[in-house]
């Protein structure tokens, strides 16, 4: 396993991996025959950087697992692809599609039918309700509440507390309740 980051997300990450013997590794057929890995890129710093590492270690392993907590709720029909990591109590919901190496944190939320794009996180209590369409390399800030049918382009920030009632079309990071919403960078 290649855990990457040693802040709070990746002792988060470690809890879940520790304290279970029960960790699923999907994608890619049989490990022992795939090789692979497990790939928990936590680094919120900069997510080009969990871009770049996923795309390294996909060069070199081909195969990379997922890490679900067994205690997340994960729908059925819900779609989580490789490098995807789900921490303790997250739900996700029917029908939500996880694009590659997403991480949806402790108590998140992603709602039916949502879509998250690849390298994107859903932190700690976070919410992202249904019909919601995130782009690539977003963070969805701790607790902040993603409204329904709303649309986040790449490359968005989106501060802890924050609500998005609106569609974000330009990259940046934004912090704010609805009306009063600030573009700060
Ligand atoms: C949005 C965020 C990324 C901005 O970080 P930053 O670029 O370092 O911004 P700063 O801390 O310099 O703050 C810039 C301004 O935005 C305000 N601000 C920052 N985050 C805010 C938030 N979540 N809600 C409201 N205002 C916020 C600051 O008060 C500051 O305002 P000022 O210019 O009037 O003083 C960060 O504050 C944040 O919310 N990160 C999420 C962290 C998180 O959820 N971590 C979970 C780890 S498990």
């Amino acid at each position: 396993m290649n855990l990457v980051g040693d802040g709070g997300l990746a002792r988060q990450i470690r809890d879940v991996i520790d304290s279970f013997n029960c960790y699923s590794i999907s994608c890619g057929g049989p490990v022992q025959e795939s090789k692979a890995w497990l790939v928990a890129f936590a680094s919120l710093d900069s997510l080009e950087k969990r871009e770049e590492a996923y795309d390294l270690l996909q060069l070199e392993y081909k195969t990379i697992g997922t890490l679900i907590s067994p205690k997340a709720t994960v729908s059925p029909t819900a779609r989580i692809e490789q490098g995807g990591v789900i921490l303790h109590d997250a739900f996700i919901g029917p029908g939500a599609s996880l694009d590659v190496n997403v991480l949806v944190g402790t108590r998140a939320v992603v709602e039916h039918g949502s879509l998250i794009g690849q390298h994107s996180v859903v932190l700690t209590g976070a919410i992202v309700n249904g019909g919601v369409n995130i782009g690539c390399r977003v963070m969805i800030g701790s607790g902040a509440i993603i409204l329904q049918d709303v649309a986040i382009c790449d490359d968005v920030k989106i501060g802890a507390g924050s609500i998005i009632t609106k569609n974000i079309t330009e990259p940046g990071v934004y912090v704010g309740v609805d009306q009063w919403l600030k573009h700060i960078l």
